[in-house]
């Protein structure tokens, strides 16, 4: 049994994770500021410590003791970062290095390892499909550029301070407990209670934009093999399926899912919204023998009953 920091425990993906770790024996601290994360995403057997990812007290609290950290807290809306620049990089950026330096020290003075959250936005306007690690690096948005920064600092994390890191380029993840319920929500969440209650959708653009869609299930899975596996440096996997999506693809899907149909309303494209998005998956096959295992047919029909499949 090993005791874990997760940091945005009470998010959308920081709570699968943490509810499998606990079924799996483990002791978890979550360190979350709950401005967009839930109480009732937490699982019962987790201690919550509630604080801001970029306040060095909080962080050294929560850290003390653990065996490796999963740091999953961010501003995760690409559009958020658009509207509070200066206060989504305090987070998105200096919480990172806030974590990576309490990693320093945090067990008997000794580094832990951490799995972070990078992002697919640091490729920004990267039209190479599919984009593989080593494909240059053009982010559009704040948000990109600060998933960026967290690469970096990892790399200085390791090299300098002998902190062992793995950073995922999440695609577009979606599933149960995504919140649906603003603007600056995942698309496939909000899409998915628009539909299932027959309300009309808004799509920014003329919806020919593409996705990755990577079900929570596979991302909560290549998480764990990352830390079971012990970060060996500063690396960064691409967590993707391959499959290209469009938005109006996904929404045929839904409304058949749903047998029911809904109005489409554009809206001009969202400035620093990203056309093309598709990964290649090969380094993350290679390293961990085996890629996403769920479908979007699957991962949507759980998305809309909200029951995790097995
Ligand atoms: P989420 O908003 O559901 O979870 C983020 C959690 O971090 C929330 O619980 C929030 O309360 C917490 N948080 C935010 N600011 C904080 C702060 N200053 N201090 C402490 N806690 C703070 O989002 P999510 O979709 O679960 O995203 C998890 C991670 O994955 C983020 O790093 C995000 O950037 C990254 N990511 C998500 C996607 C996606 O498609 N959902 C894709 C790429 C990367
Ligand atoms: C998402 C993640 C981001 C992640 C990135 C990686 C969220 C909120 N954002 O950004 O954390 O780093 O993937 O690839 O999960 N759209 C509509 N109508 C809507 C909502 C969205 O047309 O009501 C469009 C958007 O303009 C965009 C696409 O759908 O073209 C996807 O948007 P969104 O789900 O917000 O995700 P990304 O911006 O791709």
């Amino acid at each position: 049994m090993a005791h874990y920091l997760v940091t945005g425990g009470c998010g959308f993906i920081g709570s699968h994770l943490a509810d499998r770790l606990i079924g799996d024996g483990h002791r978890v601290t979550i360190l979350d500021d709950m401005s967009t994360g839930r109480l009732e995403n937490k699982p019962l057997l987790a201690k919550l410590v509630v604080g801001d990812v970029a306040d060095p007290d909080a962080v050294h609290q929560a850290i003390q003791g653990v065996d490796g950290v999963f740091h999953l807290a961010a501003v995760a809306s690409v559009q958020r970062s658009r509207e509070l620049w200066a206060e989504t990089h305090r987070t998105n950026l200096s919480g990172t290095v806030t974590v990576f330096e309490a990693a320093r020290s945090a067990r008997n003075g000794t580094p832990v390892p951490v799995v972070y959250a990078s992002s697919a936005a640091v490729y920004g306007d990267n039209t190479a499909t599919p984009l593989r690690e080593d494909a240059a690096t053009r982010p559009l948005s704040a948000y990109g550029v600060d998933k960026l920064g967290c690469e970096l600092h990892a790399n200085v994390a390791w090299a300098i301070h002998g902190v062992p890191t793995t950073g995922f380029r999440f695609f577009n993840v979606y599933g149960p407990r995504q919140d649906p319920s603003s603007p600056y929500s995942g698309v496939i969440s909000i899409f998915a209670r628009r539909v299932a209650q027959g309300e009309d959708v808004t799509i920014f653009g003329d919806g020919e934009q593409v996705r990755d869609f990577v079900f929570v299930g596979d991302v909560v899975r290549f998480l764990v093999k990352a830390m079971e596996r012990r970060p060996q440096g500063a690396e960064v996997f691409n967590l993707c399926t391959g499959r290209p999506t469009s938005l109006l693809m996904l929404l045929e899907v839904l409304q058949e899912l749903c047998a029911s149909r809904v109005r489409r309303l554009h809206q001009p494209a969202r400035a620093g919204d990203i056309r093309v998005s598709i990964g290649d998956p090969a380094r993350l096959r290679a390293t961990f023998g085996e890629g996403c295992r769920f479908g979007l047919l699957q991962g949507l029909s759980a998305t809309l009953t909200g029951e995790m499949p097995r």
